[in-house]
């Protein structure tokens, strides 16, 4: 098959939600559809939350599916899918945020009892990046929901993106029925208790077809035709330019446990969601057609499976085709190497990859050469771009136990921001070490890896920093007055850029204020 082919084919995407919204509900079903599962429910072992913090491999068994499934790819009608798992819950990291930079749609999934809620306003930020199509879909339709309409409202409102429904349900909770799909003219009817496999589909064809009104309640078809004038008239139409700019999302309404809508949405994703996209380097605009190799690293962990005590390096694949075997241009360090051992990852088995195009992830076996963010090519020297650190939103003091141990600490700690499992500031005016992460758990996994990687002991206690932001100014005279006016909140980080650790956030805006030549930047490039 040709390179064309088969970046037509790619689709490749990460769900966005807040959690227990049911994004790990919503992937099983997927891979459902996929033929990678036979049965739902097998994903995740349930209660995984409750893992013990403190012991860094059994959380790695523990996390399930968020680890051991980072990727994963499967075929849906013609299309090749990439799913790329977003780390959630407690092991919500930086990782999730940079995974949707290596992403060409998101799926957003919303439990539509709940409307928009935090993590989703964060994640949807994340995606505006780089104007990310994104594709929704409403969860949890048999359960009692708020008015679909106004949930769309409150999507549209806060999330500044416009709704298309593209289908809309017929009840909800106990009544339930299933949805009515606007392009097809179809209404498909939700049989419960089946969730956990693929059902036979039942359709009606037409909104007044009489069939209608004899198989659902006369008051619920009453209430389904004036809702669809009302919704029809008011809402907006789908429309692929706007999808493909991020400014409109085409919706869905089911339920994932019930297994009802996702093959819908998989329809719409695999029909509307862009293809690999282009992406931009330092010099230029690679297109995924281009045969020489191409791709970046987005993401590194470590000891992903107890047998292997390796570091994987996530590299999503921009242009060309890797083979196993060749040779790549690690940019950075401007080194030939020879890959002969990428991963791909299906459902949990880490097989090896002999062929990958635009659009897959593969895994790179990583002994400490390659950083978040690194480039490979076929010789070119360029760099690919829009792969930011972003600003740390907790943070904790760094402590060690044994005092004389302070320089392995610090080298592990920036060995570990540089892999992008923290972020680590060192105080101008003082000898703290404060390491910044955007989920609780990175701070568990640091004490741990400090002590199994780099034998040191230390604790981590609370600090008073409430956020962090990236000094710039071109004007170094204004800078230098700034550092010296508010050195005590001046720090550097990993790769020795200056940042503004805020005791406040109070703090934060006066400062803005205050230096109006200064960037305050919630970013910063790789
Ligand atoms: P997450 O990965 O986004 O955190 O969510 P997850 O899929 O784990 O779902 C969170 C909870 O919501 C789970 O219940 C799940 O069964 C439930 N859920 C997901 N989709 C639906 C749906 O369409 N309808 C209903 N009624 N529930 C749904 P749990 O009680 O936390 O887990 P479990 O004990 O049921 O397994």
């Amino acid at each position: 098959m040709s390179l064309s082919t088969e970046v037509s084919k790619r689709r490749t995407f990460a769900i966005i939600s807040h959690p227990d919204a049911g994004k790990t509900t919503i992937t099983e079903k997927v891979l459902l559809y996929g033929n990678l599962l036979q049965r739902a429910g097998t994903v995740k072992g349930r209660g995984s939350g409750q893992h013990a913090k403190s012991d860094w491999m059994e959380m790695e068994k523990e996390r399930g599916i968020s680890v051991t499934t980072s990727v994963m790819q499967f075929p849906f009608g013609d299309a090749l899918v990439n799913l790329l798992d977003t780390p959630g819950h407690e092991d919500f990291s930086e990782d999730t945020y940079r995974t949707l930079t290596a992403v060409d749609s998101c799926l957003m999934v919303i439990d539509a009892a709940k409307g928009v809620e935090d993590r989703t306003r964060k994640l949807m930020e994340v995606t505006r990046l780089r104007d990310t199509p994104i594709i929704t879909f409403m969860n949890k339709l048999d359960r009692d929901i708020r008015d679909p309409m106004e949930v769309m409202d409150e999507v549209e409102r806060e999330l500044n993106i416009m709704c298309a429904p593209i289908t809309w349900p017929i009840g909800c909770g106990k009544e339930f029925k299933g949805v009515y799909h606007l392009l097809r003219d179809e209404v498909i009817l939700y049989q419960s208790g089946h969730g956990h496999m693929i059902q036979d589909v039942d359709v009606i064809k037409g909104l007044d077809n009489p069939e209608l009104d004899k198989r659902l309640d006369e008051s619920l078809v009453e209430t389904l035709r004036e809702e669809l004038e009302l919704v029809v008239g008011a809402s907006n139409e789908f429309d692929q330019e706007m999808f493909d700019a991020g400014e409109l999302t085409p919706v869905f309404f089911g339920t994932a446990l019930g297994n009802f809508g996702v093959d819908h949405m998989l329809e719409g994703l695999t029909n509307w969601a862009p293809t690999p996209k282009p992406r931009e380097t330092d010099v230029r605009s690679v297109t995924a057609e281009e045969e020489k190799f191409t791709g970046f690293v987005f993401k590194i962990q470590a000891n992903m499976d107890p047998k292997h005590r390796d570091r994987i390096a996530f590299m999503r694949i921009c242009s060309g085709k890797y083979s196993k075997g060749m040779k790549m241009r690690h940019v950075r360090i401007g080194k030939d190497i020879a890959i002969s051992d990428a991963v791909t990852f299906l459902a949990g088995d880490r097989s090896h990859a002999d062929e990958a195009f635009p659009g897959d992830i593969i895994g790179l076996h990583n002994h400490g050469t390659i950083q978040i963010g690194d480039t490979f090519s076929q010789g070119e020297e360029l760099k690919f771009t829009g792969i930011p650190n972003f600003a740390p939103e907790m943070f904790r003091r760094i402590r060690l136990r044994d005092p004389l141990k302070q320089k392995q600490l610090l080298k592990g700690l920036v060995q570990l921001s540089e892999e992008g499992a923290v972020q680590v500031f060192r105080p101008l005016d003082n000898n703290d070490l404060i390491v910044g992460a955007v989920g609780v758990l990175q701070f568990d996994v640091v004490v741990a890896r400090l002590k199994s990687e780099y034998k040191v002991e230390a604790i981590y206690e609370s600090v008073s920093v409430a956020t962090a932001r990236w000094v710039h100014c071109d004007d170094a005279k204004k800078l230098d007055e700034f550092r010296r006016k508010v050195s005590t909140n001046l720090a550097l980080d990993g790769g020795d850029n200056l940042t503004y650790i805020a005791p406040t956030m109070v703090n934060l805006n006066l400062s803005m204020e205050r230096y109006p030549d200064i960037q305050f930047l919630k970013t910063r490039e790789h």
